[in-house]
């Protein structure tokens, strides 16, 4: 087949939930589309003893939400193949290299590898180390390493670990994934940018007066919150998807559409991220934590009360933060950010907000005519698409103005056939383009920014929580830090005629 992808799959973690929520099904939908063919083959491994059969049971079954005829189903997972592995023992890496081989020759796979670690980073460093000492990176295919967060704690552990996958993979073998950049509007922003002179030529500080990037969550931490304690909302999504639609909405326009030169502007804008000092932090970030509430009848727990949750735990589930890029572009120009769990809507936009012309003309006509904020909005999830609110005239007799969206969504059926994020990311990495996935150097920045916020407060107890209910935007401290700036925030779901 014309577009057929040649490899071993190595899964670290084959057992897990991330794993079956996204990465059988993933490669599933690649084989449906012919990516995958007969020349490729998984090896599962994970500590628990399981036969190849257990296996094509537990992989049909991540299955379930894909329409597909059984016996396709059937061929899908007999490239599949479960090894139990205990990483730290090196003879299991032998083992491994037999079977790894043997699948080579099984499948014809030219000795193309791809080592994806889906498990906790604890072990992410044993396992790279093994891999070289135990000569199972070929030397006649390629090696690629799919490596999932977190990816380190703070810099300074980000950095130790950085250093133990470097010692068995150079850097563009390494495909450190953010999911967010896998999503089909994330990726549509360089679209507009880049594709509209309308766009591109007010995109700076002499136009654009804020830009704010909300990922907001309605769930609570649910099973993950053993995770959860030990990383919080800025580790969970600030540090890392957060700062990468803030990288890609500010970097500058790329010399080409290629992974290296989108890379280096990436790296060359987060170098000029303003890290704060101790006491900017403490002013420019705010932070909360859920409490219970009874949204539409049902009972909503605290994060205290969840299950693996200290009851007195300090941990917060909600972030909102000015970032700033101090370079000629954006000098000025604050990018407000938030996101949570347990707020009133599951909810991903950008909302870049424009200057207000130098005079209203209108004013004079009528004391009630202001003119709105111009607004380019960026759904990124639940829909699809783009909003532009735009001030025009109310219909009928005098003169008064009204904002009116400009609205283009994409349409139910047309997002269906839409690749879901790891599908993308998974063939990103198989044809070796790694313009999707984070470089070391981005990371080691947006690390240094967050750790100055953590460690403020790490030092001050937080006297307030939890401060903010269930179901709503989060603390009263977020909307003051907009109005501080005589700013409010675009999206709105409680006001009672939401703003878009
Ligand atoms: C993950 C976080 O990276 O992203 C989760 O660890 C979060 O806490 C998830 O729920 C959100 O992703 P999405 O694609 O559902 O918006």
């Amino acid at each position: 087949m014309q577009n057929e992808k040649v490899a071993l799959f190595i899964i670290f973690g084959g057992s897990g939930d991330l794993a079956r929520r996204k990465l059988y099904p993933s490669l599933f939908r690649l084989y449906q589309k012919g990516y995958l063919d007969q020349h490729f083959a998984v090896i599962g491994t994970a500590r628990r003893p399981w036969t190849d059969d257990y296996y094509h049971q537990v992989i049909s079954d991540s299955l379930s939400s894909i329409q597909a005829p059984t016996d396709q189903i059937a061929a899908f997972t007999d490239h599949f193949y479960y090894q139990a592995h205990d990483v730290t023992n090196s003879e299991h890496y032998v083992v491994l290299e037999n079977l790894a081989e043997k699948l080579d020759q099984k499948y014809d796979l030219q000795n193309n590898r791809i080592f994806y670690m889906a498990m906790s980073p604890n072990f992410f460093g044993t396992i790279a180390k093994h891999l070289k000492t135990e000569n199972i990176l070929t030397t006649a295919g390629f090696n690629r390493l799919i490596i999932e967060k977190p990816f380190g704690h703070d810099y300074n552990s980000a950095e130790e670990l950085n250093e133990q996958i470097r010692s068995s993979f150079t850097e563009n073998q390494i495909y450190r994934i953010d999911h967010y950049l896998g999503k089909e509007m994330v990726q549509n922003i360089s679209a507009i940018r880049f594709g509209n002179n309308i766009i591109e030529s007010l995109w700076n500080n002499r136009y654009i007066d804020n830009i704010q990037i909300t990922l907001s969550e309605a769930l609570g931490v649910e099973e993950r919150a053993g995770y959860y304690e030990s990383a919080g909302a800025m580790r969970d999504m600030v540090q890392n998807h957060i700062s990468q639609i803030a990288t890609l909405l500010a970097m500058e326009p790329p010399v080409s559409f290629s992974a290296a030169d989108i890379r280096r502007e990436k790296i060359k804008v987060l170098r000029s991220l303003h890290i704060d000092t101790p006491e900017e932090a403490r002013r420019n970030f705010v932070r909360g934590q859920y409490a219970a509430a009874t949204v539409d009848g049902t009972r909503l727990e605290s994060y205290r009360e969840a299950t693996q949750v200290n009851s007195e735990s300090n941990v917060e589930t909600f972030v909102a933060g000015k970032m700033e890029f101090e370079n000629y572009r954006w000098a000025g120009v604050p990018f407000y950010v938030r996101t949570g769990k347990r707020l009133a809507k599951k909810e991903t936009r950008v909302d870049v907000v424009f200057k207000q012309l130098p005079m209203n003309i209108f004013e004079t006509i009528s004391d009630e005519d202001k003119l709105s904020d111009n607004v380019l909005t960026i759904y990124v999830e639940p829909t699809e698409g783009f909003g532009l609110r735009v001030n025009a005239k109310r219909l009928g007799q005098g003169f008064e103005t009204r904002p009116v969206d400009l609205d283009f969504r994409h349409s139910a059926a047309a997002a269906g056939n839409n690749p879901e994020a790891y599908e993308r990311l998974l063939l990103d990495a198989l044809n070796g383009d790694s313009t999707n996935f984070t470089h070391w150097d981005e990371l080691s920045q947006t690390w240094k920014f967050a750790d100055v916020v953590e460690k403020v407060w790490a030092e001050t107890k937080p006297t307030d929580f939890p401060n903010y209910p269930s179901g709503s935007m989060g603390p009263v401290a977020a909307d003051k830090l907009l109005q501080r700036d005589g700013r409010y925030w675009i999206y709105n779901p409680m006001q009672a005629t939401p703003d878009k």
